[in-house]
């Protein structure tokens, strides 16, 4: 076993995993964090997508013995997140989601594409989200939801990263 400490959140977590386990399967399985989703678990699908030290990553590609020392984010802990309450916002009212499986690490990614761009166009959404799948084929949606949050964005420049 692996001893690690990981800013979960924002709560200092300490807790002893196996090395060859998934920061994915540590979050769900040992954090109850459900709300990262497991598609592929090979870093296609992007559904897992959490952040860590303000980076989105995939978490069934990164090893929870890698997150040691790091602060891990997941979308229970961005709940009061004004970027990803303007996000929730826009995929509600865009209607971006049908099943919801890939919710999750969409609204994650969309995230870090605001923090990364000022007032992103379609073209340039699109081309950010290329390694997220949506099963339900909800694109156009997702799209829209991200361009028209992104327009929502009261200062000139891109959201600031995380710390
Ligand atoms: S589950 Fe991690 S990329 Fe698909
Ligand atoms: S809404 Fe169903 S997978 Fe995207």
């Amino acid at each position: 076993m692996t001893a690690i400490t990981v800013a979960l959140n924002g709560v200092k977590v300490v807790d002893d995993v196996e090395p060859r386990q998934s920061l994915a399967d540590f979050l769900r399985d040992r954090c109850g964090l459900t709300a990262t989703h497991l598609g592929c678990e090979h870093g296609a699908c992007g559904a897992c997508t959490v952040v860590v030290d303000g980076l989105a990553t995939r978490s069934c590609l990164t090893l929870a013995a890698m997150a040691d020392g790091r602060a891990v984010s997941t979308l229970e802990g961005l709940r009061d997140d004004p970027l990803m309450t303007l996000l929730r916002r826009h995929f509600h009212e865009s209607h971006a989601l049908q099943c919801g499986f890939c919710t999750p690490g969409m609204l994650i990614t969309a995230r870090d594409i605001l923090q990364r761009h000022t007032r992103p166009d379609d073209k340039t959404v699109r081309h950010e989200l290329s390694g997220q799948i949506c099963r339900c084929t909800g694109y156009a949606n997702i799209v829209k939801a991200i361009v028209a949050a992104g327009q929502d964005l009261p200062q000139a420049s891109a959201a600031p990263p995380d710390a």
